[in-house]
């Protein structure tokens, strides 16, 4: 079996996370690729590290959040492609300690995600705008890649590495224990060794022995890496890392393995904080697509973007209170769950742990619920998750045709032709054997 698989069993189990993406772009508040996007040279974007400000930032409020809505961990960006680091490293004066916040913002979101209880990890840019050892000029990202007076500068990268590699020595070492490191992004030539991956991969497991890496050594939100194929190279990852999708099928390598996967999406449009995106998806799709993602083997890891206040938006906060509702009565059906070896049924989604299958029913059925590829010996017993009271199948007329097809009798608990949880009701279904592989 993969050879990381056995490093990876708690994310595999907790399935759903919080992505935080937080720093000076939360003041122009266009999105963390403002400083790219509108080639906003350094001393420009000086005015947000002069003022950055954040009065209300309460880490323990943001932990409290993520719990209540049911993640059981955190990624929080430590440094984003804009350079600016929200930890006090050693290595550079642009960082937190240095602007009006005054503080290892890093710190304090460890710690206050620890008291809570959730694991934590640290999403570290690869991609540096600020620091002048990263190549500007015909970069394909760099906010400089078309001005001229950059053409032919002198970028020493070996420095450049030197200083990627003394951050990530910093954040393995004066951080406790680090849960997962999530580097972003590998493109073009800027991929694998280019940023001495074996070394640094090497660094960080004698740092952090369990920490679990992504995929991004090799790769972006676009691809893969080598760790879909049959000889993963040593910077492949613990996970891959789909972005703004969830792969079809899930992901299994060349030798048809199960891959850890975790697809990380946005709760508007943007990573970091922009206050005219109103984009926000439902809580209601916010459940189905974690469902999803579980009944595919794979995680979610669901983006805020606090703003220059240090507040996760109100409108973040109330979907979240709000999926946090279903994950209550409903957690048993996502945490330690995976793919089950069933035919997806029409009516939402089958998530599988050892021999309990739960049926995700998110679109109610005319009549009896047809449960597609299992039969009615299978199954010991058959119950609404939301309060444990039993299910019994269905005999009902109108199935004496379909033989050897299992139905459940949902109609004492239809009203108005709806189930009782309008946004997925669950079924759990005890069996006499498992029918889950280890995803
Ligand atoms: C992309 C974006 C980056 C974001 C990341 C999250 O790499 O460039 O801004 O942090 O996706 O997955």
């Amino acid at each position: 079996m993969y050879e990381n698989f056995k490093r990876s069993e708690w994310f595999r189990n907790d399935r759903f996370g919080m992505f935080i993406h937080w720093g000076l772009y939360a003041i122009p508040a266009r999105g963390e690729w403002v400083r790219s996007r509108e080639q906003i040279p350094d001393a420009a974007y000086q005015p947000f590290f002069d003022t950055f400000d954040p009065t209300g930032f309460d880490p323990a409020s943001w932990a409290r959040a993520a719990k209540a809505a049911g993640m059981k961990y955190a990624v929080m960006t430590a440094k984003h492609h804009d350079g600016f680091c929200l930890f006090d490293s050693a290595l550079t004066d642009y960082k937190s300690t240095n602007t009006p916040a005054g503080r290892d913002l890093v710190r304090a979101y460890l710690d206050a995600f620890r008291v809570e209880g959730l694991k934590v990890g640290l999403y570290y840019s690869l991609l540096d705008w600020h620091h002048p050892d990263y190549p500007h000029f015909g970069d394909r990202h760099h906010p400089m890649r078309a001005d001229v007076s950059f053409q032919g500068a002198e970028h020493r990268f070996d420095r450049y590495l030197a200083y990627l590699h003394g951050q990530v020595r910093e954040l393995c070492s004066d951080y406790g224990k680090i849960d997962i490191l999530w580097f972003d992004f590998s493109y073009d030539d800027m991929a694998g060794e280019r940023w001495q991956a074996d070394k640094l991969v090497r660094m960080v497991r004698e740092l952090q022995r369990d920490v679990l890496i992504d995929n991004r050594l090799e790769t972006s939100g676009e691809g893969f890496g080598s760790i879909l194929e049959s000889e993963p190279l040593p910077w492949s990852g613990d996970f891959a890392s789909p972005e703004q999708i969830i792969p079809p099928e899930g992901l299994v390598n060349r030798r048809g393995e199960p891959v850890p996967w975790e697809a990380c999406v946005t709760m508007n449009k943007n990573w970091g904080y922009c206050a005219g995106d109103q984009n926000f998806k439902p809580a209601s799709m916010i459940v189905h697509k974690l469902v999803e993602c579980v009944s595919k083997g794979g995680n979610l890891l669901l983006n805020v973007g606090p703003d220059a206040r240090g507040r996760i938006p109100d409108e973040s906060l109330r979907i979240l209170a709000e999926v946090g509702k279903w994950m209550q009565y409903n957690g048993e059906s996502v945490y330690g769950c995976g793919r089950a070896t069933l035919p997806k049924p029409e009516w939402g989604r089958y998530t599988c742990c050892g021999n309990r299958v739960y049926a995700h029913v998110t679109e109610p059925p005319i009549g009896p619920l047809h449960l597609p590829g299992i039969s009615r010996e299978a199954i010991r017993s058959v119950r609404w998750l939301r309060d444990k009271s039993e299910v019994w199948l269905s005999g009902d007329w109108m199935t004496h045709g379909y033989r050897g097809q299992t139905f459940l009798d949902v109609d004492a608990f239809t009203h108005d032709c709806m189930l009782p949880d309008p946004v997925d009701t669950v079924f759990e279904l005890e069996l006499l054997t498992g029918l889950c592989p280890e995803d």
